[in-house]
């Protein structure tokens, strides 16, 4: 099965109903996306699917041959994207594990509003869970990365 992964099409040998989590992480090696809960409950196997954010541990890859997947390494090569330089300005991460769900879900925020409100952030990543409760820095940091992409 071929799938369009950051930017790249790739040939993948996966039976059609691997959740696409497996297949990225597996597979692919492409293991920023994380695996939490496998119920879609936490948001930390976030990744993007032609632009929307989509929890890949419920998604069987077979739904998305053929789209534009975006992984949190997709994002930039170098950490240069404004959510990423904004992560590490104000120094967001704890323990680490559910922030590149966050990420890629404070990116398709900011896709579709670049300047978004205390509301439009928490109602964005209210599906991403950090048990380490980092949220006050992580909107803070969605805000500083609504700055950083006007720069
Ligand atoms: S691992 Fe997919 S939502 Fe938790
Ligand atoms: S930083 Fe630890 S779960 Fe979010």
């Amino acid at each position: 099965m071929k799938l369009h992964v950051n930017g790249t099409e790739h040939e993948v040998a996966a039976p059609p109903d691997m959740p696409l989590l497996w297949v990225l992480r597996d597979l692919m090696h492409l293991t920023g996306t994380k695996f939490g809960c496998g119920i879609a409950q936490c948001g930390a196997c976030t990744v993007h699917v032609d632009g929307s954010p989509l929890r890949s541990c419920i998604t069987p890859v077979e739904a998305v041959a053929g789209k534009k997947i975006t992984t949190i390494e997709g994002l930039s090569q170098d950490g240069s994207h404004p959510v990423q330089r904004a992560w590490a300005e104000l120094d967001v991460v704890q323990c680490g594990y559910c922030q590149s769900g966050q990420i890629m879900s404070a990116v398709a925020l900011l896709a579709k509003v670049p300047t978004p409100s205390d509301t439009d952030i928490d109602q964005a990543l209210s599906g991403n869970i950090c048990r380490c409760g980092t949220y006050p820095r992580i909107r803070a940091a969605v805000h500083r990365a609504a700055e950083l992409g006007k720069a």
